[in-house]
């Protein structure tokens, strides 16, 4: 018995992302411009980059029917109001962020570094559920060639400079072992990559996606990153 996992790999992408402003905004001194303005652009990138990545989820799996009548159905309700409330705190570190450019403080930058901490916080409550109660109930509603074509969709919508985003994080984020996985095709209706020039980059299709056997999973799930 086995079952497919649609999310624990892109959110390693998500992860690395908020890692890397959360470390960015901690290490950062208000007399450093450089250091303000790189962390503003990052958090730009970030708040782009999950945003992105909300509105597919939105758009091509917790708008399917079947799922929504499943028992993970008030779950995906629940995760796509969150999204929006996500969203929210998004926009507000984005305007702190601004501000600490025009006008570095020290109680902003503090205010800024709390903010992106309860933000990751909340972000990684949120990719957990989606990883085990919203995966668990797609295993259960939908055939593998099903969920396939969902995420093959969803491929399809991922804007180039998109891609490009989520591959900068994602690729420093994920083991060797996934990252084969990613470029290679064990299970050929399951995996799909394309190559980022000669440097073969994975370039995610964003179901960067594994077939796990339940008696030994492939994934690590990044814990040094959470
Ligand atoms: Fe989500």
């Amino acid at each position: 018995m086995s079952k497919v996992d649609n999310f624990t790999i892109i959110h390693k992408g998500v992860r690395a992302a908020i890692n890397n402003c959360v470390a960015k905004s901690l290490a950062c001194r208000i007399s450093k411009k450089r250091m303000i303005k790189s962390l503003a652009s990052d958090i730009a990138e970030m708040v782009e980059l999950i945003s992105v990545h909300a509105k597919h989820e939105d758009n091509f799996i917790f708008n399917q029917q079947r799922l929504l009548l499943s028992w993970g159905g008030p779950i995906v309700r629940e995760l796509e109001q969150e999204h929006i409330e996500i969203h929210e705190r998004e926009l507000n570190i984005i305007d702190l962020s601004t501000r600490l450019v025009n006008n570095p403080t020290k109680e902003d930058l503090e205010t800024l570094q709390e903010e992106l901490q309860d933000y990751k916080t909340v972000m990684w409550n949120h990719l957990e559920e989606e990883e085990t109660q919203v995966n668990d109930a797609m295993n259960e509603t939908f055939t593998v060639e099903e969920m396939a074509e969902i995420i093959r969709n969803l491929e399809q919508s991922v804007e180039k400079r998109d891609k490009m985003l989520m591959t900068k994080y994602l690729f420093p984020a994920t083991t060797t072992r996934e990252k084969l996985l990613m470029m290679g095709d064990p299970n050929p209706s399951t995996i799909k990559v394309a190559l980022l020039g000669s440097l073969v980059f994975p370039l995610l299709h964003a179901s960067a996606r594994l077939v796990v056997a339940t008696t030994s999973p492939v994934s690590d799930h990044d814990s040094s990153s959470c």
